[in-house]
């Protein structure tokens, strides 16, 4: 879908795009300053640790104290390539083949291939907005064997918008150390939250799941620094050495450059991040009240990150300009074709009959593309 609509709007197509899983405004100056003045510095030309500058390392785990109350060193933390080669590090470092990883569903679309290609085995535990998209301990016992190694948790959620609450968090973080099960917390939207929602980490929550718990969480959404590509892990001490020694030898250190933007950016204010979040809470609200009065279209209210993710089940099988969709996926298709209008299908997040719909894109689109598909379907 992606890729089609790129090519529609390379052919001078006018597409609304809401596929964006990245915030839509510029890094913060202070921090292209320091990536500047970091480029003129020969020091940043060279090699560096392979898991990650000792300054940034050290920042990092100060941050995570003050942003999310978990105490940690910077022997705890390995810095990585973006968010995304830090869940791939926590996979490959906790999988041996054959173990199975827990995985709610609707889930970002790396994680299966992440645990795949560390030779675990994903089981996907539905959830559906009737209970929020959030999964239960019931649901997680019921889904446990004796080959079950690793859940993986993530709030506020790509791609629902769910955000736990901190009782939720807490007694997945208990159930997971009675049962000696890891778990890898994704933690990359933790200032992305609407309302009365409010982030809560599992490993501050829990203590006793420190031993048994890898954090992933990265600068590209809370500094609006995708492009930069600087995430981290943070684990207990003999896993993150492990990793780093994975590292050295698969990519050795991350760009000096961006590390030292990445540095201003976590020692820095959060200024920027409460601009972007009240923006993207004016977006939020608009959308969800658009997608739901859209007849055969039913959205719960966005928590966190910056996606809706609306059950688009009452469109299926509807004649819309003369053509039917049996599923999101054709769907998804056939809006793009006739309204010139880009989402995500449920079915890339193990969850048919949904759709994702960033908010990350500027007032005036959002509402012309919401306002082009009630206009379709309507
Ligand atoms: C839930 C989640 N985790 C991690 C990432 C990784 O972000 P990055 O690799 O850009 O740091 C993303 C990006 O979309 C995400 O949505």
């Amino acid at each position: 879908m992606d890729s089609k609509a790129k090519a529609m709007k390379a052919a001078g197509e006018n597409v609304v795009g809401f596929g964006a899983g990245e915030p839509d405004f510029p890094t913060p100056v202070h921090i292209v300053d320091a990536a500047i003045e970091a480029c003129r510095d020969p020091k940043n030309h060279r090699y560096s640790p392979a898991g990650g500058l000792p300054e940034l390392k050290q920042a990092i785990a100060d941050k995570t104290k003050r942003d999310s109350g978990y105490a940690v060193e910077a022997a705890q933390v390995l810095v990585t390539n973006g968010g995304k080669h830090a869940v791939y590090t926590a996979f490959a470092a906790l999988c041996d083949p054959g173990d199975e990883v827990l995985l709610p569903a609707p889930y970002w679309t790396t994680y299966p291939e992440s645990i795949t290609l560390a030779g675990g085995v994903p089981v996907v535990i539905e959830t559906g907005d009737e209970t929020g998209f959030k999964v239960t301990v019931d649901q997680l016992e019921a889904a446990r064997t004796e080959r079950t190694k690793v859940l993986l948790f993530v709030s506020p959620d790509n791609p629902s918008g769910a955000v736990y609450t901190p009782a939720e968090v807490a007694a997945i973080g208990e159930w997971a150390v009675e049962h000696g099960v890891w778990v890898v917390t994704d933690e990359i939207y933790e200032h992305l939250t609407y309302g009365a929602h409010e982030f809560a980490s599992m490993p501050t929550l829990v203590p006793d799941l420190a031993e048994q718990c890898l954090v992933v969480n990265g600068v590209a959404k809370t500094y609006a620094m995708t492009g930069w590509r600087v995430g981290w892990m943070i684990g207990p001490t003999d896993v993150v050495k492990a990793s780093s020694n994975f590292q050295s030898h698969a990519t050795s250190n991350v760009a000096n450059v961006s590390q030292r933007a990445a540095l201003a950016a976590v020692a820095g204010p959060l200024d920027d991040v409460v601009m972007m979040r009240e923006a993207f809470t004016r977006r939020g609200t608009t959308m969800h009240g658009m997608l739901n009065d859209i007849d055969g279209v039913t959205c719960i209210e966005p928590q966190g990150a910056f996606y809706c993710f609306p059950n688009m089940s009452g469109l299926l099988g509807r004649d819309i300009g003369g053509s039917v969709a049996a599923t999101t996926l054709e769907l998804a298709d056939l809006v793009l074709d006739q309204a010139k209008v880009a989402f995500v299908p449920g079915e890339a997040f193990g969850a048919p009959g949904y759709a994702r719909f960033s908010f990350a894109l500027g007032d005036a689109d959002l509402e012309e593309g919401i306002r082009r598909l009630a206009e379709l379907v309507g």
